[in-house]
């Protein structure tokens, strides 16, 4: 049978996305405890994955290196210089024949469809480490996160994580980090209110992919859209934000910076738009001080050091969801 792929979280079905962030959390009692398991330990000896990555990367490399580790395998690290990723060679005989060596492989790309088209061929798991479209590592880490610092009362299963009701502030660009966090929001009940200045919003293509989240979930969370930071932030439990200049994006560094004027996340903006008493930040790193100021980012408000961490265990709980156990999680 075809493996099955993580390209998105628009992949997961509300249970399997909230499955994986609480393997990920046990994953981490676990191991943080010294109790980890055979099952984990020894759960992809003897296996390889393929890290084919074509843009720098600090958490998503060291955090699925280490994963792979944990989990008995070999990380094999492909860097834009090292194999022909899209260059000199088709990415289906790349696919084919990486595919025919290892048990996985897990790609950071510019374009989406370089991904995609990965995963098209080959006869093992792909998992997206971020492509211009989406970062779904990024958001099962945040949704743990979450999970953590908006503990629900009781045990959650199925596909609640107890986070219903909540409401996320995104301030800043449209991106792909906001893409795949959003479909996770209106997965799980979150309302995820998104201030971008004009033409930096969401694309109207992304919108129907974010929307379509909500099929089948009995009170999906809500996105709406506004250019007005203060907005966006009324009631928000958590304000969120990445930087305005991602990468392949460098020659627009001016125009950005002057389009973005205004939305750095700082104490007197939460309060000027109203977040809730407690509210907390987060950010998927690097940061850059322009859009948030230090004041929000080292304080106790900001989870951006656990979320950080997270990642380790969002990179277990996918390889062991996708590879160990085949796709069924
Ligand atoms: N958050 C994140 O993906 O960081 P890196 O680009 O350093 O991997
Ligand atoms: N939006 C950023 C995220 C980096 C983790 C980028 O694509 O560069």
């Amino acid at each position: 049978a075809a493996p099955r792929h993580l390209m998105s979280i628009a992949d997961l079905s509300p249970t399997e996305f909230a499955n994986l962030v609480r393997n990920g959390a046990a994953r981490k009692t676990q191991v943080k405890s010294g109790q980890a398991p055979a099952t984990l330990r020894d759960g992809m000896a003897g296996q390889t994955v393929a890290m084919m990555f074509s843009k720098r990367s600090t958490r998503t490399r060291v955090s699925t290196e280490a994963a792979v580790t944990l989990l008995g395998g070999h990380p094999m690290f492909l860097g834009k210089d090292d194999i022909q990723l899209g260059v000199n060679e088709s990415l289906y005989d790349t696919s084919k024949v990486i595919s025919s060596m290892t048990s996985c492989m897990v790609a950071r790309v510019g374009p989406h469809s370089d991904v995609a088209g990965l995963a098209r061929d080959s006869s093992v798991p792909v998992i997206n480490a971020l492509s211009e479209d989406f970062h779904p590592l990024q958001t099962i880490a945040d949704f743990l996160t979450l999970h953590e610092a908006f503990p629900s009362s009781s045990a959650t299963s199925g596909g609640s994580l107890g986070l219903e009701g909540r409401k996320v502030a995104w301030v800043g660009d449209s991106n792909n980090v906001l893409f795949d966090l959003a479909i996770g929001c209106v997965k799980m009940g979150v309302d995820i209110a998104v201030a971008s200045p004009q033409g930096y919003g969401i694309p109207d293509s992304m919108k129907a992919v974010i929307n379509a989240a909500a099929q089948g979930v009995s009170s999906p969370g809500k996105l709406t859209e506004t250019s007005v930071p203060e907005e966006a932030i009324k009631d928000a439990d958590v304000l969120v934000t990445d930087t305005w200049i991602s990468m392949g994006q460098e020659s627009e560094k001016k125009k950005r910076l002057d389009a973005f004027a205004g939305y750095q996340i700082t104490n007197e903006l939460a309060k000027r738009g109203g977040a809730k008493d407690g509210w907390k930040f987060m950010h998927c790193l690097p940061r850059h001080a322009e859009e948030v100021a230090d004041e929000v980012f080292y304080s106790a408000r900001s989870l951006v050091f656990p979320e950080a961490e997270n990642r380790l265990w969002a990179a277990i709980a996918a390889l062991e969801g996708f590879v160990v156990n085949k796709g069924k999680f």
